[in-house]
C-alpha cells in the first residue's frame, strides 16, 4: 500500500495477463505508445476543456478515471492539483508514470485500478474526470457512480464521450443514455475532433 497526497491508501490491482484488456479482447497495453502519438493529441483539446469548465484550482485533489498516457492528468498537474490516475491497463500507468516522473510531478501518480471498482474510500477527490473512458467501461453506470463516490460533495465530476447516433459508438448504451432528451447536454462547443 501507498499514500496518495489525497491521503488515500490505495493498492495496485493484484496482477494477471488479462490486466488492461477489454470484454471484447483489445488489448490496451500493447496499445499506450501508439495511443501517445495517435489518439492523445485528439483527447488532449477535450481534457483542457473539461477541466477549464470545472474551475479546479491549485492544491485540489483530482481523480482522472481511465486516464490512459494522460492528457487530462498532465493538464490537471501542470494547473497545480494533485492527481491520481488510475487506468486498468498496467502498460498505459507506466507510460504515465514516466512523463509525471519526467516532469518532477511528485505530487501526482498513477495507479492500476479498474474504474468501476475504484479502491479508495469515499468523498477522496474535489473533482473526478473520465474522457473518453468510462463510455468504453461494460458497466458504465457502476463507472459513473463510483467517480461520484469518491468526490466531495461539493465536488464535480465530468464525462467526456463519444457524440451519440453516429459512428463508432452509434449503438453505445452510454452515448444514448447521454443523448437522451430528458438530459440537457452542455452548452458549450466541443473542440474539433471528437471521436464516434
Ligand atoms: C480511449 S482511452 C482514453 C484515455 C484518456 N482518458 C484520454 O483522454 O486520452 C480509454 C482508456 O480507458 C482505459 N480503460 C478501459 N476500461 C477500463 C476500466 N474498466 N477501468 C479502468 N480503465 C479502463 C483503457 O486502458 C484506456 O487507457
Amino acid at each position: 500500500m501507498q499514500a496518495h497526497e489525497s491521503g488515500q491508501q490505495v493498492s495496485p490491482v493484484a496482477g494477471g495477463e488479462t490486466l488492461g484488456a477489454s470484454p471484447s479482447g483489445f488489448d490496451w497495453n500493447s496499445f499506450a505508445a501508439d495511443y501517445e502519438a495517435l489518439g492523445e493529441p485528439i483527447s488532449r483539446p477535450h481534457a483542457e476543456q473539461s477541466l477549464g469548465l470545472s474551475g479546479v484550482t491549485p492544491g485540489e485533489r483530482v481523480i482522472d478515471v481511465a486516464a490512459g498516457t494522460g492528457a487530462l492528468t498532465l493538464a490537471a498537474a501542470r494547473a497545480g492539483a494533485k492527481v491520481l490516475a488510475v487506468d486498468f491497463s498496467p502498460g498505459m500507468v507506466a507510460r504515465l508514470s514516466d512523463r509525471l516522473r519526467a516532469e518532477g510531478r511528485d505530487s501526482c501518480e498513477a495507479r492500476v485500478m479498474d474504474g468501476q471498482a475504484l479502491e479508495i474510500d469515499d468523498v477522496r477527490f474535489d473533482a473526478a474526470f473520465s474522457i473518453f473512458g468510462v463510455m468504453l467501461f461494460p458497466d458504465w453506470q457502476c463507472g459513473l457512480a463510483e467517480m461520484a463516490r469518491v468526490c466531495a460533495l461539493a465536488g464535480a465530476a465530468v464525462s467526456r464521450c463519444g457524440r451519440g447516433g453516429k459512428g463508432r459508438h452509434q449503438s453505445s448504451p452510454f452515448t444514448t443514455h447521454i443523448a437522451s432528451p430528458s438530459l440537457t447536454p452542455h452548452p458549450t462547443p466541443l473542440p474539433q475532433g471528437l471521436p464516434g
